[in-house]
Order: structure tokens, then sequence, then C-alpha cells
């Protein structure tokens, strides 16, 4: 009896391992059908028979995003939500423009590992490996490099020449999702109690109320 218990918890360990990123499809597409109310993980699928070419495709990726923002970056996605035919296949992409000197933010994509190569300019990218040794591993990223930052890990990058700089990133997940740490942590509804941060972060809570008010 408890032979079999262990053999079973051992085979479900082995399950959660092999369900590290988006479940294998079980048909050739399951296209998002987002006006289903039913809740699934994932998106329901719609009628194959009423699939179109168009559910495949998303334009418009040559388009440069908007940068006039606080940090200078825009993110173009594509996952599941512009792209209906993603559904399922574990897999989404971005777009990633850069004003000069502009940083996308340190962010997390809990659903996701992302590979980011740069199309234009020099950008300085890094992430922070899990508590307790919290190292920071960056490098510059020259056009045509790669670089891979781990699923779940807290990463950056920043455009570091004073002209626009461009990048494609790839991630294991049709809907990555995104954490940016300074809105989670101090742009929450409703706030974060201010005394809670202050400890946190070892800080006058003025401080904090400071930069609760700028999320
Ligand atoms: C870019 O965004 C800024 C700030 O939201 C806005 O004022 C501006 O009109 C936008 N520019 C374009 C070309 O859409």
């Amino acid at each position: 009896m408890m032979s079999r218990f262990l053999i079973l918890s051992l085979l479900l360990a082995t399950c959660a391992i092999a369900f590290a990123s988006d479940p294998s499809p079980l048909q050739d597409f399951c296209v998002a059908d987002p006006k289903n109310p039913v809740l699934v993980n994932g998106v329901v699928c719609k009628d194959p028979k009423l699939v179109k070419a168009d559910d495949f495709l998303f334009r418009g990726l040559n388009m440069m995003g908007n940068t006039s923002n606080d940090v200078g970056s825009n993110v173009t996605p594509v996952t599941v939500a512009e792209l209906p035919g993603l559904n399922t296949f574990g897999i989404s992409m971005a777009r990633i423009d850069f004003a000069p000197m502009g940083i996308n933010p340190p962010h997390t994509h809990p659903q996701a590992t992302e590979i980011l190569t740069v199309i234009e300019g020099r950008i300085l990218v890094g992430f922070v490996t899990s508590n307790p040794e919290n190292r920071l591993i960056t490098k510059i990223l020259e056009k045509g490099d790669v670089f891979v930052f781990p699923q779940g890990l807290i990463h950056f990058q920043k455009n570091l020449e004073n002209k626009y700089a461009v990048a494609i990133a790839g991630l294991s997940s049709q809907n990555p999702g995104v954490i940016t740490i300074a809105n989670a942590v101090f742009g929450s509804n409703p706030d974060i109690p201010g005394d809670i941060l202050a400890k946190a972060f070892q800080v006058d809570v003025k401080f904090v109320y400071q930069i609760q008010s700028k999320f």
C-alpha cells in the first residue's frame, strides 16, 4: 500500500516537472474563442469548421511602438490575446522598442522563459537569480546577439545608445503574463499598506508614500 503511494507520488512529481511549460496540444489546432463564457486553463476552441486563415495571422510587428512614456520603451505583444491561433501551442512573441537610453523596467513572466534578440541598437540586459543568492547576471547585447531570461526570474533591458533600438522576443507560453515589479509593489490597487513596504524596503514610510503617489 505504502509503496504504491510512493510510486504515485513520484509519478505526480515527475508530471509536475514535465508540465512546467504550457501543456501540449491534443489536436491540430484550437483557435481561441475569447467570447466563449466557459473558463478553462487556456481558451476554449472555436469550431474547427469556422476557423479561417486570419485566425493564424497577426499583422504589424514592423510598426514601431510609441515609446513616449516615463520609461522610454514599448512592448507590442503577440500572445493568444492578439493571435487566437496560438491557443494551446505554448509559444508567443513580442517586439520591444526603446527610446534613446530607454529601459524596459524590471519585470517577470510567471508563465514563460524568454529568448530575446537585438534587431537594432546596443542593449544592456540582466536578470536576478532566486534567494538567497540574488545574483545579478548581465550582458551588453549587440545587434544579432541572443539572450535568454529564465522563467519567472526578474529581468530588465536598457538601451545604451542615443538612438532608437528594437528587440524581438520569443516566449514559451501563449500567455506569458507580466508582473512589472514597481507597478505591482507600489501601484497595486488598493495600495499595499505603507508600513509593510517601509519595513520590507527598510526606508521611512514617507518614501513609500512618495513612490506610491507616482503609480
Ligand atoms: C505617444 O504617446 C504619447 C503619450 O501617451 C502621446 O501623447 C502621443 O500622442 C503618442 N504618439 C503617437 C504617435 O501616437
